[in-house]
């Protein structure tokens, strides 16, 4: 069983032992303070559970105490202890965010009461929170595809998802690698755990790095809270880190201190922390050149890659095209529709360079604009036909024109490929119906 990690503040020192003895036979670990500037020490270096403070304090009182306390750890919870006439002072720290309070002289089992409510209400609230975020992560989960390929990399990640070695998940854009990173999660023992994602290539560097560990208060300009990383909010669970090839080099040094002892420190702290979650990269760059050409550490590379996991882009996994179409349908609005054997065929020939992703934005397109029960090849627009895309085989043609004929030229296809429905015209475009209609008048385009 975990001991309840308690925090005793009075500076009434007999009283302040009576607690720490009575508590420290029980099943809590005590720390205990005269003051509330050891206290905040104490905050700073240790997590608790439930914290005790008397109000009157010398010094810095307990409602400032709590205040501070509420800022450095905002999960513990608060119990007052007020003596007479204080009952005021105890209201208003209840609405500062303290749990609870007792009035002196007081009954240590009804403190003791207190404390194991304090400490439930504290569970229920990390349960919750992690609850929300497993829902939301459940819902969005289904992977489509039984070619040999995909199998393959579907049966490595069932074999491995149980372990705790960091996973490189390699593979072209859209392919699902972030998929296959949730799989990974889900179909192991943490799933009730969160799932945190990190993109380490959308952020600067010095953002990123307080991103994944954190920072303290004061820690840089704007940094007005101390506050988690992404790292800690995985606590137990998986990180994964998308994009890992665009991680600046400075915060790889940092990264792969964490991996090899679990260790880290939120920017500005002192304070080491050690956290154990389950790392899991992906990328779609080619890792040995990057190694190669030093934009990535070859040590992090290797700790990062101790399994890896190639997703096969969509063109060397072609049988797996019915079973995902039909999943990518039943998604949109018109679940019915069906794809006619043109559409079909066009789809086996196409290359697919942005994958799976890509298939499923064709497929959600052809269903929004096709006209009955059928999907056909034109509702696809697929990219690479060259018919349909007059507008650069004339741009070829003629040699170089201006954007605006070209962009004139464009809308003017759009519209009479779509029969003039504006809307469905504005949707292929990008744009807005009253964007085309102005673009209409501006270029003074005729039915
Ligand atoms: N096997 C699959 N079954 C069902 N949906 C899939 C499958 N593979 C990919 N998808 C869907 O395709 C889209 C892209 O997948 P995902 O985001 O996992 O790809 P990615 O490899 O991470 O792409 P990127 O490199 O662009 O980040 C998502 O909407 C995902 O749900
Ligand atoms: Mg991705």
């Amino acid at each position: 069983m975990t001991k309840i990690k308690l925090l005793v503040v009075d500076d009434e020192k007999d009283l302040l032992e009576l607690l720490v003895r009575r508590f420290k036979r029980k099943e809590f670990v005590v720390d205990s303070a005269g003051n509330a500037e050891d206290a905040l020490q104490l905050l700073k270096k240790n997590d608790y559970d439930v914290a005790i403070y008397d109000i009157r304090l010398p010094k810095m009182d307990g409602i400032t105490l709590l205040k501070e306390s509420k800022r450095i750890q905002p999960e513990c919870e608060v119990l007052i202890l007020t003596g007479h006439g204080t009952i005021d002072t105890a209201i208003e720290a209840m609405k500062l965010g303290a749990m609870d309070y007792i009035t002196k002289p007081y009954n240590l089992s009804e403190l003791e009461v207190m404390i194991a409510k304090a400490y439930e209400n504290k569970r229920l609230k990390e349960k919750n929170d992690s609850m929300k975020t497993i829902i939301a992560q459940h819902n969005e989960f289904t992977l489509v595809g039984d070619s040999p390929n995909f199998k393959e990399v579907l049966n490595m990640t069932k074999r491995i998802a149980d372990s705790d070695v960091p996973v490189l998940i390699e593979g072209e854009s859209g392919t699902g690698k972030e998929l296959i990173a949730k799989a990974l999660h889900f179909w192991s023992t943490r799933a009730e755990e969160p799932f945190v994602p990190v993109n380490s290539g959308a952020l600067p560097e010095h953002l990123l790095e307080s991103e994944l560990f954190g920072h303290v208060r004061g820690a840089f300009t704007g940094a007005s809270q101390d506050k988690k990383g992404l790292v800690e909010a995985a606590k137990g669970g998986t990180l994964f880190l998308d994009e890992v090839g665009e991680m600046p080099l400075s915060l790889q040094v940092k990264l792969l201190r964490f991996l090899e002892t679990g260790e880290f420190r939120r920017v500005g702290d002192v304070r080491e922390r050690h956290i154990v979650v389950r790392i899991v990269a992906a990328t779609n760059r080619n890792m040995e050149k990057e190694v190669a050409e030093g934009r990535f550490r070859e040590d992090l590379y290797y700790r990062l890659n101790v399994v890896k996991l190639m997703i096969p882009a969509l063109q060397e996994r072609k049988s797996d095209l019915p079973a995902l179409i039909d999943y990518f349908i039943s998604k949109t609005k018109n679940p019915d529709k069906k794809l006619s054997a043109t559409a079909r065929a066009a789809l086996e020939q196409y290359g697919f360079p942005g994958n799976v992703r890509e298939l499923g934005h064709l497929i959600e397109r052809g269903v929004l604009l096709s006209k009955g029960n059928m999907i056909e090849k034109e509702d696809l627009l697929l990219p690479l036909d060259k018919k349909e895309h007059n507008v650069f085989a004339e741009v070829a043609a003629n040699q170089l024109c201006s954007l605006e004929d070209m962009e004139k030229e464009h809308i003017e296809n759009a519209l009479k490929q779509m029969e003039w429905n504006k809307t469905k015209a504005a949707e292929i475009l990008g744009i807005s119906v009253r964007n085309l209609y102005r673009k209409i008048e501006h270029f003074q385009l005729k039915e």
